[in-house]
């Protein structure tokens, strides 16, 4: 049995607990949701601060060149770039997760419209994000295809003659559960389909390697696990073989070739740059700058393996005692055990009472998220979602959330009413 010392052991030893000190964590939280919205670097304060003080206040104008803030897309794109396997000059930070997957899956169907024009359907999964699957139903309505929604294990078949594009979320909101990126990108392509990754869950949180498993289109969050805060700009690669095959749809002016020549007529930036649309935000670039900062703040102690290697301990330690602490109050695990299948995220499932445990758990400072299950359909359930940053969690957060559930399950704290009222955001 693991004890309390055990996980303070852990901690002791742990090679990467000096990088807990990036950030502000209020006292008395156990921030299990950096999944959701990644927490505060202790830099972004200032540097917000002084982009709108010094750059904004005194710069003003003149800032798009002196502060470089045109060229922030590309120079946080080449940051991000190195936490998933893109090179510099393939990523560009820009919009948000849902509008980068419309423009990439706009772009894959003008590529299949071209090289493969049979071809009439875009894969993806029954669970994946529900905005991936609305603007996939979209584009499929506005240019006559279709979306055929499968369960993981039958994605292989589903692979047929008739697949232009398989979209997939690299590791799965709900469950935690991820895809062989290089496998499945090559049977897709075997079937003649191209591939659109979406990197939510993944970017800062698990190694990437998109060019190593040369994939097509990717698009990923800025809030999540690189901490770049409440609605932080996103990101979007495109494989070099097909940046400038084609204009995505959201031609806008910062895309163009020659911005400042204000031609009437669109002429497309080269690669990836084209996929830039207006004017960004930038006071939200400069925070994320400084989240992207705390994870590339790890490449001395080992980068993306060594936030990998704790990711997984503190993973299974939570499933671990999960299982031992909390036995007999009827909670399931939905994540896969097996490390190669799961992402940074434990979920864990129960039939009743999932969103009020959640509550409850927050309002001891531990705070998760809440899934809601397909009710009826009854193939998923209500889910219970713990999200681990290794870069600010540690071995004893771990025990104590585990501790602080057992009692909220013990004392069936969460059935008090205040625990049971739906917030709009859950
Ligand atoms: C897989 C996935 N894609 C996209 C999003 C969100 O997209 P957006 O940032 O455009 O709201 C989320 C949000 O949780 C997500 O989990």
């Amino acid at each position: 049995m693991t004890t309390l010392q055990d996980c303070r052991a852990l901690d002791a030893q742990d090679p990467l607990r000096a990088l807990r000190q990036q950030f502000t964590l209020p006292e008395g939280v156990i921030y299990l949701d950096g999944n959701s919205l990644g927490v505060l670097p202790k830099t972004a304060a200032a540097r917000v601060a002084e982009a709108v003080t010094v750059e904004w206040g005194q710069g003003l104008i003149r800032s798009w060149n002196s502060a470089g803030w045109f060229e922030l897309p590309q120079r946080l794109g080449n940051k991000i770039a190195q936490l998933i396997g893109a090179a510099p000059g393939e990523v560009v930070a820009t919009d948000s997760t849902s509008i980068n997957l419309y423009k990439v899956l706009s772009a894959a169907l003008h590529i299949a419209a071209q090289d493969a024009p049979a071809r009439k359907v875009i894969v993806s999964e029954r669970s994946n994000f529900p905005t991936d699957l609305y603007i996939a139903e979209a584009l499929c309505r506005e240019r006559g295809y279709r979306l055929q929604l499968v369960e993981p294990e039958e994605i292989t078949a589903a692979l047929t003659a008739e697949v232009a594009v398989l979209m997939l979320t690299h590791v799965n909101y709900r469950t935690g559960a991820m895809h062989d990126m290089a496998a499945v990108t090559a049977a897709a392509q075997v079937a003649g389909a191209l591939t659109v990754w979406d990197l939510a869950h993944s970017a800062g949180a698990v190694p990437v390697d998109l060019n190593g498993a040369k994939a097509d289109f990717s698009i990923g969050c800025g809030y999540k696990y690189l901490n770049g805060g409440p609605g932080a700009p996103a990101f979007v690669w495109v494989n070099p073989k097909h940046a400038d095959r084609f204009w995505q749809p959201l031609a806008g002016w910062w895309g163009h070739a020659a911005p400042f020549a204000f031609t009437p007529d669109y002429k497309p930036a080269a690669g990836i740059s084209r996929y830039l649309c207006g004017t960004q935000p930038i006071l939200s670039m400069t925070a994320l700058e400084c989240g992207l900062d705390t994870v590339l703040a790890s490449e001395p102690l080992g980068g993306m393996q060594a936030l990998r290697k704790k990711s997984l301990a503190l993973t299974d330690l939570f499933i671990q005692l999960v299982e031992e602490r909390c036995a007999g109050h009827g909670l399931a695990l939905a994540t896969p055990r097996e490390h190669p299948q799961r992402g940074s995220q434990v979920c864990l499932t129960r039939t009743e009472g999932a969103y009020a445990i959640v509550q409850a758990l927050i309002a001891r400072g531990v705070i998760g998220d809440f899934r809601a299950g397909d009710g009826e359909v009854g193939k998923h359930l209500d889910i219970l979602r713990f999200g681990f940053t290794p870069l600010y969690i540690g071995f004893e957060d771990v025990w104590n959330a585990v501790e602080h559930l057992k009692q909220v399950l013990e004392t069936a704290e969460w059935k008090k009413a205040e625990f049971n009222q739906k917030h709009a955001v859950t």
